[in-house]
């Protein structure tokens, strides 16, 4: 029997090399591969390595080399069908029965091959020829250089249903049929050129050979793009348009960035960003995701801002939580509605797509905003319905870890999101009017001895946050229950909670649009030019670490004053009914704290202005 290659491929894909070592030997991690003493000679220190994303073990020692199947053979003893049945269980692969014919279909693709890569010539030198003047002008317009048109073997397929057939003569109309190239009708019907009138390139699979070809419409007409049929050599959902050139800049860029058309791909090249690739006009498939995890560990689906874009974004995520584990998952790039990587690369250029995939969302927070902004939480039913769908898709995961960390994040976003307020969320909640507006005090008699913050304070704090907004999502509590003095710095705080709530970490201009949709755009703006009390996370030029941390500092310490101001009313009430000694030792305790607390706050004030 023979097993094909594109099946022992995606074997080899499917199969995790270290976990299956891992079973016996004692892995460490070394940089992006593992070590370990080598099992096939005698050492102290460790030279075998596993390679997960090569799919290959090595040993620098004695020289044994191979991939997971070689593991089995040669470390396990087992027959080599043995080795490959148990791996396919592993992964939930069906072996393929024996089948005679798979040595002749072996030498039919070889075939092929021969007959792709003349096609690919051949559309070419049309490019090149009298007729190809118009999508030469057509890549011109489009801004493709003349390097990127050699480099991705742009080409062109003439308006006629015969010329390639006739240039093509030598292989047989059956080859020429089988490799999509000649389309044959029903019946008796000749078969007939299936490219026309089109600029064409090719797909190539992982080692850069020609298995298909895309070919795009030179004005306008349906469809937009005709890609190859399936062919023998050609499984769209088995191969990434560029995986040819984007595997070895992803490994040395360490990441993969996932888009929408072919042509994003030859943009992003051409601007320095090899390591793209794209589907080929279908939902990203299961297959698809392991070779991009053979690439990077988090690659980064970077889809059209549109619906069908979010969709097909959405469709990733929910087909790659069965697959996520530690150092496994996957990323999200939104881009602005109507643009596409093509179109922001010409606009902006390399630096306005790098500043997007700098801040990409992960699968988590995706999964969560999918699913709460999927209906109004009105009722009951409609909040038990969310509940129940993030649960769903928790158990989708197959790796117990993650699993139970997906569980407990997705659970505190939807707590926080539909628990009904408690008293200190209340202010948030837009209820005004429950903490008393307090006159303004100096700096130096700031809040101390008092619940509610100081004008001076609050707008600081909220300057800070507006600064750092990053911070919002990880300490909506506390930010939640500080004693704000005002409505409108009220408001301003629940618009940032509500956008940290939704959207998670912030960044500045994500605050922007919040509070621009928040009426609250004007307030931030006074409070971004303000001067008044100085703090580290009021100042720009601040070190960002020390000023996100004093920030916190500050937000902890104000939140926590109620309480302690409560308590210590408590105490002082009970010492003047009772006057016992524990009431008197608890009052002591509870001043001590206060003057701590205020000691520290002012040790973070760095000079106060008017
Ligand atoms: P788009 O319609 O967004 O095209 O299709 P695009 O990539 O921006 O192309 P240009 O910039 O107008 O040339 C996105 C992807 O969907 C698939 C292709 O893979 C395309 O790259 N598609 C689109 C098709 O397969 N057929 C079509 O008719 C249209
Ligand atoms: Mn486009």
């Amino acid at each position: 029997m023979s097993l094909s290659p594109a099946f022992l491929d995606e074997l080899r894909a499917r199969t995790s090399l270290s976990a299956l070592v891992g079973r016996t030997l004692k892995l460490q991690k070394a940089g992006r591969e593992f070590k370990a003493c080598c099992p096939f000679h005698n050492e102290k220190t460790p030279s075998f390595y596993v390679n997960d994303e090569k799919g290959f073990w090595h040993c620098f020692g004695c020289g044994v080399h191979g991939d997971a199947i070689r593991w089995l053979t040669d470390q396990r003893g087992l027959p080599f069908m043995d080795a490959v049945k148990e791996l396919a269980e592993a992964a939930g692969m069906e072996v393929p029965a024996a089948d005679p014919r798979a040595q002749e279909r072996a030498e039919r693709a070889a075939g092929l091959h021969e007959v792709m890569s003349a096609g690919q010539a051949w559309f070419e030198e049309q490019l090149g020829g009298i007729e190809g003047a118009e999508a030469r002008a057509y890549l011109e317009k489009r801004g493709i250089s003349e390097a990127t048109r050699r480099r991705f073997g742009f080409g062109f397929a003439p308006d006629a249903r015969g010329k390639l057939k006739a240039a093509l003569k030598r292989f047989g109309n059956e080859a020429l049929v089988e490799s999509g190239l000649l389309i044959q009708p029903d019946g008796e019907r000749e078969p007939y050129d299936r490219f026309r009138g089109r600029l064409t390139f090719p797909i190539r699979d992982r080692r850069g050979r020609v298995i298909a070809f895309s070919a795009r419409i030179l004005g306008a007409g349906e469809p937009k793009y005709l890609n190859s049929p399936d062919t023998p050599l050609f499984d769209k959902g088995r191969t990434l348009f560029n995986i040819d050139k984007a595997a070895a800049a992803a490994r040395q860029a360490n990441r993969v960035v996932v888009v929408e058309g072919q042509m994003d791909v030859i943009a992003l090249d051409q601007a320095g960003i090899a390591e793209a690739v794209a589907p080929l006009g279908t939902a990203v498939t299961e297959m698809q995701l392991a070779l991009l995890w053979r690439l990077a560990p988090c690659p980064l689906v970077c889809f059209d801002g549109d619906a069908a874009g979010q969709k097909a974004a959405i469709r990733a995520a929910l087909r790659a939580l069965p697959h996520i584990a530690p150092g496994r998952s996957l990323a999200f790039v939104t881009l602005p509605a109507g643009q596409d990587p093509d179109d922001l690369i010409r606009a902006g250029g390399r630096a306005a797509f790098e500043a997007l995939l700098a801040k990409p969302e992960p699968l988590v927070q995706r999964l969560w905003k999918h699913e709460a902004e999927a209906e109004p939480l009105a009722t009951p039913e409609a909040k038990a319905g969310l509940r129940r769908r993030l649960l769903d898709h928790v158990s989708a995961i197959a790796d117990p870890d993650v699993r139970d960390q997906y569980r407990a994040d997705l659970l505190a976003r939807f707590d926080a999101l539909t628990r009904p307020p408690a008293p200190a969320r209340a202010a948030w909640q837009g209820r005004p009017g429950r903490f008393q507006p307090r006159q303004p005090v100096s700096a130096a008699a700031k809040g101390v001895g008092s619940g509610s913050l100081s004008a001076q304070t609050a707008r600081a704090v909220l300057a800070g946050l507006l600064l750092h907004p990053e911070v919002i999502a990880d300490h909506s509590e506390a930010i939640a229950a500080l004693p704000l003095p005002d409505k409108g710095t009220a408001d301003l705080r629940d618009a940032l909670l509500s956008g940290a709530l939704l959207h998670g970490a912030l960044d500045p201009a994500a605050v922007d649009t919040i509070l621009q949709a928040a009426g609250a755009a004007s307030l931030a703006e006074k409070l971004r030019r303000a001067r008044g009390l100085a703090f580290s996370f009021t100042r720009r030029d601040a070190e960002p670490e020390r000023a996100r941390r004093d920030l916190v500092l500050v937000i902890d310490t104000l939140a926590a004053r109620p309480g302690l101001e409560a308590a210590l009313a408590a105490a002082t009430a009970r010492l003047k009914e009772d006057g016992d000694e524990a009431a008197f030792r608890e009052q002591q305790r509870l001043l001590q704290a206060r003057g701590e607390a205020e000691r520290q706050l002012a040790a973070l004030i760095e000079g106060a202005a008017g």
